[in-house]
């Protein structure tokens, strides 16, 4: 059955080409405005030269260098920066990282009960946020329609989540043809990323929702569908567009609406960017395989529903369904560049060790579905992975 819900999601989008001519009339007049972008992809796609035309007669300040999977470190010093100047309204320009990074900073600016690091690690409530917009360059996190953010502290190799509905954007302008510039890995991270976003709100057990069920196994249709082509080419402005959308879609709360969800692919894969450094979409390539294969009997019904609707799979036993389902999956990522094993980015084994013990450190015993990932369930999806 639908659990009730509710959902609201005041988000306006721009989507497409001349979009970025409306964000000035989105932004209260008389606001100082900060830019925040990161490494200069911006300069070099004609965002930033954009941003700047429309926005000439507002009085509009920088702040760059955000660095992808965003730290605690450089997020603080935009803090102190928006409180020297005084600035009331923050514009994130780029992916994901420094979207997330804006979403903390305007937290952080508002923040008045102690140290706003407390908001990742001790769940301390938002309840004041500086208002933010967007222009989205990387289709892959959903960030840009959604109320969470991921934050790494780079003195204690942690990365922590948060979610808060002050974290809304007021407006996000998404920009396929500015995403055309991403190198492939970066598209291949993107189209990786969404699909196990949908994966981890769909996966899970049959509650007969059928709507979220079918929006899902849409999104996951065109991603297979378009992925080859936009990885081929990233400036393919149609299937561009078809996967910036299906990476919003894929996590704007409209397909967890009522139903149960998962995010442990999601929790290990943290650890392994936090130690390791590895791409947010690589981990849970590496993951999600690992952990189907340790829950293959619990997630029996979805898997197979999974893969009869996405891959087609009719014939053989159950057993031999849900193999092939998953070794379609994993083609379907090494199609994309992305490796699936520990061993392919010389993760040691330790690591595994380091993993379960930091679970079981924050008693975190029991994530995700029906609490099946348990350390145990952690440690056998990544020994299985190795
Ligand atoms: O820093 P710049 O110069 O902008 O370059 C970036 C960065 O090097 C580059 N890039 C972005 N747009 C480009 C471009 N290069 C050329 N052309 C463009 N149009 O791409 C690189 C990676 O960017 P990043 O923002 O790090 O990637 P992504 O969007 O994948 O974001 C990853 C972060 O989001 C978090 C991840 O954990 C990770 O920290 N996530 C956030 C979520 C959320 N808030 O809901 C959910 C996700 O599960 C995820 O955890
Ligand atoms: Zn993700």
């Amino acid at each position: 059955m639908i659990t009730d819900f509710e959902y609201y999601n005041p988000v306006r989008i721009f989507f497409g080409k001349d979009q970025i001519s409306k964000i000035a009339g989105q932004i209260p007049s008389g606001s100082k405005i900060m830019l925040l972008y990161g490494g200069g992809s911006i300069f070099r796609n004609g965002v930033h030269e954009k941003i700047t035309e429309t926005l000439s007669d507002c009085d509009l300040t920088e702040f760059g260098g955000i660095e992808p999977n965003p730290s605690y470190e450089t997020c603080m010093k935009a803090v102190e920066q928006i409180k020297a100047e005084k600035i009331d309204f923050l514009l994130a320009a780029g992916g994901g990282s420094v979207i997330d990074a804006t979403k903390f900073i305007a937290a952080a600016a508002k923040y008045s009960s102690g140290d706003p690091w407390d908001i990742l690690a001790k769940a301390a409530p938002v309840q004041d946020s500086l208002p933010i917009g967007v222009v989205l360059t990387l289709p892959a996190t959903g960030t840009e329609m959604n109320r969470n953010s991921v934050i790494s502290r780079k003195s204690t190799t942690e990365k922590l989540a948060f979610s808060s509905p002050w974290s809304l954007p007021r407006f996000s302008v998404l920009s396929p043809e500015a995403a055309g510039s991403l190198p492939k890995n970066q598209v291949a991270n993107g189209l990786v990323d969404a699909f196990v976003h949908v994966i981890e709100q769909y996966l899970t057990y049959p509650v007969n929702a059928h709507i979220q069920d079918r929006f899902a196994e849409a999104i996951l249709i065109t991603l297979i569908e378009e992925g080859p082509r936009v990885y081929a080419d990233p400036a393919d402005y149609e299937a561009m567009s078809n996967l910036m959308w299906s990476a919003t879609m894929a996590l704007n709360g409209l397909i967890s609406c009522g139903v149960p969800g998962d995010w442990s692919v999601h929790s290990i894969g943290h650890e392994l960017t936090a130690l390791h450094g590895i791409d947010h979409a690589r981990t849970l390539a590496i993951v999600l395989p690992g952990l189907w294969r340790v829950l293959k009997e619990e997630k029996k019904e979805k898997l197979l529903q999974y893969g009869e609707r996405v891959w087609k799979i009719t014939e053989g036993t159950e057993d031999e369904r849900i193999d092939l389902a998953i070794r379609k999956t994993v083609d379907f990522f090494e199609s994309l560049g992305i490796r699936t094993r520990l061993r392919d980015y010389n993760v040691p084994r330790e690591t595994i060790d380091k993993i379960v013990r930091r679970f079981e450190d924050r008693k975190w015993l029991s994530l995700g579905d029906r609490g099946l990932t348990t350390p145990s369930a952690t440690r056998k999806a990544l020994e299985y992975q190795y």
